[in-house]
């Protein structure tokens, strides 16, 4: 049994990490300030401090006794990295330095979460770890910084660190309510009400969408390989689907015919996005990658089945 914390544990990545965590025995606690995440994402079993990762006092009271950090959270959206660089950078970096800190007074293993974000708008796909990086948004960026930590973290003071470039990631208890939740979520909802979808440009841009499961595997097993090199791992699937097709698939497991409306194309968007798996599954042994479609059906059934955690936020009220 081992002594874990998960910081950002009642989002929707951490939320399934924990599930994994807690069903295997470990003791997990989880430092959240719920800023995003849902205090009825906890699961039963885990113990919660609601608080800033940024806190240090905080931080040092959440790691106490920890063997293991699995860092996660982060403002997870560019959107906001465009619209408030000095604040997102506080948590998504700043927070993280002192992850590193903490962890080196104590002894804890640092697993964290980077972004593909870090690559930016790369021409030669499948992208692999030792691709050059060039993020184009401040949450890339800081990203980007994060790995850096790691590595001199490791380097001047021995701290076990794996970093991993989540791609496009989906599944159940995404918020498709939040204007930072991924496209799928966003689809699923609408489709599966009949309502109409709008697409950005032509739909031919492509993305590398994982299922959420598959992250979690990803982050135990980085708990085996965290070390001072510092190694990153991309999670992703090594396919690439198109926004259409994606959109065509989610009706067709909604059992509807999709309504699309196109906008004008976002400026400054990346055209196509896709991962290489050959180290996450050489080194890390990962299993082949969930079916699109057998994950999008998953969201959908979350959906069916009331979109439990998010409902309940509704009824109890809780705030963000
Ligand atoms: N979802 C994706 O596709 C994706 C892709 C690449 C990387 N990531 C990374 O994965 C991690 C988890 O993302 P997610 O999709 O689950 O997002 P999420 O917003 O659901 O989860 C983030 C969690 O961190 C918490 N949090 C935010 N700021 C905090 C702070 N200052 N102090 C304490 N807690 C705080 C939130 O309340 C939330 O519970 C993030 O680091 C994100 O950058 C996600």
């Amino acid at each position: 049994m081992a002594r874990v914390l998960v910081t950002g544990g009642c989002g929707f990545i951490g939320s399934h990490l924990c599930q994994a965590l807690v069903s295997r025995g470990d003791r997990v606690r989880v430092l959240d300030d719920l800023s995003t995440g849902l205090e009825e994402n906890l699961m039963p079993g885990a113990e919660l401090i609601v608080a800033d990762v940024g806190d240090p006092d905080a931080l040092a009271r959440a790691m106490e006794g920890m063997e293991v950090c699995f860092h996660l959270a982060a403002v997870a959206s560019v959107e906001r990295g465009v619209r408030d660089p000095r604040g997102t950078h506080r948590v998504n970096l700043s927070a993280t330095v002192g992850v590193f800190d903490e962890a080196r007074e104590r002894g804890v293993t640092v697993v964290y979460a980077s972004s593909a974000a870090v690559y930016g708008d790369l021409d030669v796909l499948p992208i692999v770890e030792d691709a050059p990086t060039r993020p184009l948004s401040a949450y890339g960026a800081d990203k980007l910084g994060c790995e850096q930590h790691a590595r001199v973290a490791g380097v001047a003071h021995g701290v076990r660190t794996a970093g991993f470039r989540f791609f496009n990631v989906f599944g159940p208890r995404q918020d498709p309510r939040s204007p930072y939740s991924g496209v799928i979520s966003i689809f699923c909802e609408r489709l599966s009400h009949g309502q109409p979808v709008t697409i950005f440009g032509d739909g031919g841009q492509t993305r590398d969408f994982v299922a959420v499961g598959d992250v979690v595997a990803a982050l135990l097993a980085g708990e085996r390989v965290a070390s001072r090199g510092a190694p990153v791992f991309n999670v992703c699937t090594g396919r690439s689907t198109s926004v259409l097709e994606l959109a065509g698939t989610i009706a067709e497991v909604c059992g509807v015919r999709a309504d699309i409306r196109f906008e004008v194309a976002r400026s400054g968007e990346i055209r196509r996005s896709l991962g290489s798996r050959a180290r996450g599954r050489d080194v890390l042994g990962l299993a082949e990658p969930r079916a699109l479609r057998a994950g999008l059906e998953d969201v959908i059934a979350w959906m069916r089945a009331g979109r439990p955690g998010l409902r309940v936020r509704e009824e109890v009220g809780v705030s963000r």
